[in-house]
């Protein structure tokens, strides 16, 4: 399965589902709770899962901007909400859907925000999944005090912190772990990535901007199962492209950790913010 493959996506979602912190969801929702209606735009993303999880917690009349740079998962994003919803027809380019009495417009962007992100005009709240641990501490500084100009609140969910963790313990757990954060570091079409550190950063930027971020852990506690499966061989194969670690010695972690009765944890943390005075 390829790197952002709505394969990919569709096998994480469920898992994204679980670990989505709750506390920080919590928040985002009583932020927009008095409103009848709020528009969102979500960047990098994919299939529109951060759509799927986060709708019944917002208004009842929403617009969702959903940007990404891969057709191939804005068309599938277009499939996989209109099976999600309970109905949903064509509006313009987009979707018009119901969910649960959520009335929700959807707008599908192609765009490479690689160097700087775009979002429409007004928008109430920018989200993104599993996307600033790929991003420079450069494009963060920028696009945080893009949305400060415009003093927009931001649900960051699902950045990886670079915690990978065995349970039971493997004597090669920690050499893998700090060799993966090693490789997280490399360009991922941002300028060289934050990697583990971005989701402090991104708090620490926030702040420094005038926002006062909620944040929390968001782990994925994998068991056996194909989402481990296609994880550790991930890791495994990025850890093997840093050359730290000799490939028979990398196949006997990979072999021993995806095995019935291991537990994986992919750290991840969530963060809700807003400008101090709202
Ligand atoms: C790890 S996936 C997360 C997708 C989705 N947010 C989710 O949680 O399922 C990262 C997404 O960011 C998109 N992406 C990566 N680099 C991008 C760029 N430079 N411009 C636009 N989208 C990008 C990928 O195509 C992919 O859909």
């Amino acid at each position: 399965m390829s790197g952002f493959s709505p394969d990919w996506l569709a096998l994480r979602e469920p898992a994204d589902r679980l670990a989505r912190n709750r506390d920080v969801l919590a928040v985002s929702a009583l932020y927009f709770a008095a409103r009848p209606r709020v528009s969102v735009c979500d960047l990098g993303a994919g299939t529109g899962s951060s759509l799927r999880a986060l709708a019944e917690l917002l208004p009842p009349e929403q617009d969702w901007t959903l940007v990404d740079y891969d057709a191939a998962n804005l068309k599938a994003a277009r499939e996989v909400l209109t099976a999600w919803a309970d109905t949903a027809k064509p509006q313009g380019e987009g979707l018009l859907l119901e969910k649960s009495g959520k009335r929700i417009t959807v707008r599908l962007w192609q765009q490479d925000f690689g160097r700087e992100a775009h979002w429409p005009e007004s928008v109430d709240l920018i989200t993104a999944s599993a996307l600033f641990d790929l991003v420079s501490a450069a494009w963060l500084e920028r696009f945080v005090a893009a949305l400060a100009k415009e003093r927009t609140p931001l649900l960051a969910m699902l950045t990886a912190n670079g915690e990978i963790s065995g349970h039971p313990y493997h004597r090669l757990d920690e050499q893998v772990a700090a060799s993966f954060r090693r490789h997280q570091t490399r360009d991922k079409g941002f300028g060289p990535s934050a990697g583990a550190d971005a989701a402090r950063l991104l708090e620490e930027i926030l702040t420094e901007n005038g926002y006062r971020p909620v944040g929390g852990e968001s782990p994925w506690m994998l068991k056996y199962s194909s989402l481990l499966t296609e994880t550790a061989t991930g890791i495994a194969g990025a850890v093997a492209e840093t050359g730290d670690i000799p490939t028979d010695t990398l196949q006997e972690w990979l072999m021993q950790t995806c095995l019935p009765g291991k537990t994986l944890t992919i750290g991840h943390r969530d963060v809700f913010a807003a400008m101090i005075s709202d």
